[in-house]
């Protein structure tokens, strides 16, 4: 029997229409097609963005296809993400991909795209994967959540954020400070040349596995604010000052919280999932820890940080050897927590 499993994978869940072919755990391609329409709104549009979808999902599939070099005819299963997310850009991948398993008659797999952030720890590359159990601290633009992965489908929330999730943080300053959508990446290049202590700024006191990050977006609207009536300037003059001072207060609470649970569960090895797991503080500040506290740190690769399908596809397949496939009445989930299969 031919061990080579090719499963095509797709990821719609929010403004990125991506496709990804893989190999058992090798990804062969890896498209997405980046929605520029929202920049100007400050934000994600519901309703632009599955109509973006539309538009994207036949020719990112066909491009994913093509650079793997495979035809449809080869594919043994097809992944999809099925929540959580914005109901209808969910719902274009899945009907697509229930089409697609459906007129090739081969297996449906849903895949909860918490869960693949997380998994994309086991995509085939130079660095070794964790080992079970381990810590992930997920952090992305809906999510900041300390989760305790038992086996690649056991995983158990120790904390998570009681407000704004941690790119909502970046995105919100990066507002504030006049920075396009999504502000996360711009926060952290203009960080690269600033003072991270040039502007201090206070930490929420939540319980010790929880988050909170909707004080810090009002503090720095105050500091903001006064600081303009000072000087009309201030942002302009102070730009790299500002954005360093406001990641290192961002990457500060998430060390801490991830000292804390290292301290309650004994586990050392720490890996880090989502978008903002993109951050090269964050990068940084867990390579130092291996160091300092012995630590053994999971850091995914950048291409497979933000919304991406490779990481739906890892995740299909590691379901498809499980067994774990679909009825074509899977249906999309807005709501799903990483706990959910
Ligand atoms: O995981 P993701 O692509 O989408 C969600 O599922 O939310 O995460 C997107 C978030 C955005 O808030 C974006 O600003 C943030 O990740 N992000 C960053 C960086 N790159 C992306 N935040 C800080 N530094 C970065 N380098
Ligand atoms: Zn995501």
């Amino acid at each position: 029997m031919d061990k080579k499993k090719y499963i095509l994978a797709i990821e719609s869940s929010c403004d990125d229409t991506s496709a990804s072919v893989i190999c058992n755990t090798e990804i062969l391609s890896n498209i997405t097609a980046n929605q520029e329409v929202h920049a100007k709104y400050g934000g994600v549009v519901p309703e632009l963005a599955s109509r973006a979808h539309q538009q994207n999902i036949v020719p990112v599939v066909q491009q994913a296809l093509e650079q793997a070099n495979i035809t449809k005819e080869q594919l043994n299963a097809i992944a999809f993400t099925k929540g959580p997310g914005l109901m209808g850009s969910l719902l274009v991948g899945t009907s697509f991909a229930k089409s697609m398993a459906l007129g090739l008659d081969i297996p449906l797999i849903g895949v909860n795209h918490m869960q693949a952030h997380i998994l994309a720890h086991f995509i085939k590359n130079d660095t070794p994967s964790p080992t079970f159990p381990f810590i992930c601290l997920t952090i992305s633009g809906g999510h900041t959540q300390l989760i305790k992965i038992n086996d690649y489908f056991d995983m158990e929330i120790l904390g998570e954020t009681i407000d704004d999730a941690v790119g909502e943080a970046f995105d919100k300053s990066a507002k504030l400070l006049g920075l396009p959508y999504p502000g996360g990446p711009l926060i952290d290049k203009h960080a690269q040349n600033g003072n991270p202590k040039a502007f201090p700024f206070t930490q929420p006191n939540v319980g010790k596995l929880a988050f909170s990050f909707s004080g810090l977006k009002t503090q720095i609207l105050y500091f903001l604010q006064k600081k303009i009536k000072e000087n009309p300037d201030f942002i302009k003059e102070n730009l790299d000052d500002i954005c360093a001072s406001i990641q290192h207060t961002i990457i500060e609470i998430l060390m801490k919280k991830i000292k804390n649970a290292v301290k309650e569960t004994g586990i050392k090895q720490i890996a880090i999932a989502g978008g903002v797991s993109a951050n090269s503080e964050i990068r940084k500040r867990l390579k130092d820890a291996e160091k300092k506290w012995n630590w053994k740190t999971y850091i995914p690769p950048f291409e497979y940080t933000t919304d991406n399908a490779g990481m739906i596809a890892v995740t299909g397949y590691l379901k498809y050897i499980n067994q774990h496939s679909d009825k074509m009445d899977v249906t999309a989930k807005a709501r799903l927590s990483v706990t959910d299969c």
